[in-house]
């Protein structure tokens, strides 16, 4: 008796609100969906150290292109806060991303993609991250590509060291040994500078070591933003 009493107090309760809820629900329906949205919040440093052209964003993409269909720009506040939301984001859109991109939304390279399983609120945390121009060149080039060549170990090739704290010393007004009449880097002016044709493969004398088929498999776009890096020096 006692829990057949319970149960009705219980009903009518659902009775009640599932009358409130049905005047609100229809209230709801009225308002016009508005895609998933992704906040991204992250300690971040570097984001207005890009040259011109680059932008550091927050963008969805389809899988079979590499221009974005929707972007919002990152900033920070002055301890580096920062968040982002991107709304609207339709069902057209197949992955999300902490990406840099160029003035024509063109994806240039991914930080960290955001998961799209869920149809809420998607999180992006991004742990204390440098996303400065050398930085980067520094964290998905020369980490990923060089360094086991060039100083991982007890061997650099050319005497170019290219791991962290050691590349830029390394490399900025410094002679090159294979070129000795230029620089490695050469501060303003990409043209002059051994580190750009090592990469753009167009240097008058052949490596022993094909430079450019070593990042050919991975992002095309490494020259040119080793270039513009150089450039705006
Ligand atoms: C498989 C080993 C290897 C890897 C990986 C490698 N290098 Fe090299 N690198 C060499 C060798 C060997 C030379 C000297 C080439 C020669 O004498 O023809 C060289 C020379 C260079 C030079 C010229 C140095 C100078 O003082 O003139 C630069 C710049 C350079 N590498 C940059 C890079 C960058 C940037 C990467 C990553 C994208 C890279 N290297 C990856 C082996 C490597």
């Amino acid at each position: 008796m006692k829990k057949l009493g319970l149960m009705t107090a219980v009903c009518m309760g659902i009775g009640f609100s599932a009358c409130d809820d049905g005047r609100l629900y229809e209230h709801h329906v009225a308002i016009p969906e508005e895609g998933r949205v992704v906040k991204l919040t992250g300690q971040l440093t570097g984001i207005d150290d890009w040259a011109n052209g680059y932008n550091v964003v927050v963008a969805g993409f389809t899988d079979d292109s590499e221009y974005a269909v929707i972007s919002k720009a990152v900033s920070a506040n002055e301890e580096g806060e920062a968040e982002i939301v991107l709304s609207g984001i339709n069902d057209e859109v197949q992955s999300v991303e902490f990406c840099v991109v160029n003035r024509l939304r063109k994806r240039i390279l991914t930080f960290q993609k955001a998961d799209l399983q869920t149809t809420d609120t998607i999180r992006m945390e991004v742990n204390q991250m440098d996303v400065g121009m050398y930085a980067t060149i520094q964290e998905q080039l020369f980490n990923t590509t060089c360094i086991s060549c060039h100083g991982a170990s007890t061997f650099a090739a050319k005497g170019l060291y290219l791991t962290e704290e050691k590349s830029y010393g390394a490399m900025v007004n410094v002679p090159s040994v294979i070129r000795p009449d230029s620089m490695l880097v050469n501060p303003g002016d990409a043209t002059t500078n051994v580190l750009y044709h090592v990469l753009a493969n167009d240097l008058d004398a052949t490596l022993s070591r094909p430079h450019h088929e070593m990042i050919s498999t991975q992002a095309t776009n490494w020259p040119n933003i080793v270039r513009d890096w150089i450039n705006k020096k």
